[in-house]
């Protein structure tokens, strides 16, 4: 039965569904597709439905469907968007082949991917997860270096529940987008600055690994902490040091998101109270970066903070670069400026 709204011009149809890809249409189950498909009719100028989710397609049927998808009149309603969102997210790499997409809808689909990935890492911190969670993010970094200002989509959709996946996929987002913006020209060129590009994503979403060794009745309690208590946590940076030489993750750059994300400079911070000169590019972008998060989200001992509020106060704080923090302030302002009516 065709769908109530008609097809006027090819943009309404933009705006209600997907065209549907031949790479999309094979990562789906053959004989049961996950969601409703719908076949563009030109003599009519409609959208009817061509397969309901639940029913099963024959052989004959899978065939003609891959015709058709090849060319190009089949489609899935925009309605559908969680389930395809799901469904491509465990297959990410269809993001840099789907050309039907929309920014806002690979930004979610890269929320979905990435948090479960990094959740899947954080409770199985070894060498065959964390393959998986470089494969997602050179997708990531891909699609990042193929458009940088598609990293504020993904700064759009900060969690601000804390888990300590969720805190590491905000990391990655907004480092990545404060990162590209603190490079003077198109850092793109030279092209050998890609891998620099990959090994930050990395030491972002990986900074607080060092984490999944802490007892959880430490990094959960809602009272203020005691001295020994803070003296375990402090203790995650060079946990997380000696984890990613045995995972063999040895960059100097992700080495330093994960050691120094916690030193100052003010030489306030630890493990090794660094001092402004001693903390490296990667450690000070980490740091900064890193607290804004944590700002910005509801943790057992404080409410979410505004993110504006939260970058002010940054950016007045001596603790940190203070290039990189007014930075910081701004990219955050333009986002919410934009996001203006
Ligand atoms: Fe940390
Ligand atoms: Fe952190």
């Amino acid at each position: 039965m065709p769908p109530k709204a008609a097809i006027e011009t090819p943009s309404d149809l933009e705006e209600q569904y997907y065209q549907i890809s031949p790479e999309i249409v094979q990562s789906f189950n053959k004989f049961r597709p996950p969601l409703d498909i719908f076949k563009f009719r030109e003599d009519v100028g409609r959208v009817v439905t061509y397969y309901k989710v639940g029913e099963r397609l024959s052989k004959e049927q899978t065939e003609e469907l891959a015709e058709l998808v090849g060319a190009g009149v089949m489609f899935v309603s925009r309605k559908d968007h969680p389930v395809y969102v799901k469904h491509i997210s465990y297959q990410l790499d269809l993001v840099l082949q789907d050309r039907h997409l929309k920014e806002n809808e690979i930004a979610d689909i890269f929320v979905a991917a990435l948090t479960r990935r990094i959740e899947e890492f954080m409770d199985q911190p070894v060498k065959p997860v964390l393959d998986k969670v470089n494969e997602d993010l050179l997708v990531l970094t891909q699609y990042l270096w193929e458009d940088p200002n598609r990293c504020r989509a993904l700064a759009r959709r900060m969690a601000t529940d804390h888990t300590l996946a969720r805190h590491s996929v905000n990391c990655g987002f907004i480092g990545l987008m404060l990162f590209l913006a603190s490079k003077p020209g198109d850092f793109r060129d030279p092209p050998q600055n890609r891998q620099l590009f990959d090994r930050m994503a990395l030491g972002l979403f990986l900074h607080d690994l060092g984490m999944t060794k802490i007892p959880a009745v430490l990094t959960g309690k809602k009272q203020q902490l005691i001295p020994d208590d803070r003296q375990k946590i402090h203790k995650h940076t060079m946990i997380g040091y000696e984890m990613l030489s045995k995972l063999d993750l040895k960059h100097p750059e992700i080495e330093q998101c994960v050691t120094q994300h916690h030193e100052r400079m003010d030489g306030t911070g630890y493990p090794q109270k660094f001092k402004h000169k001693d903390i490296s590019d990667a450690g000070a972008l980490t740091a900064l970066v890193d607290s804004y998060c944590a700002m910005i989200s509801k943790r057992p001992y404080a409410e979410a903070g505004e993110p504006m509020k939260a970058a002010g106060a940054l950016s007045e704080d001596r603790k940190y670069d203070p290039i990189l923090a007014k930075l910081l302030h701004k990219l955050i302002f333009n986002l919410q400026q934009a996001d203006r009516p």
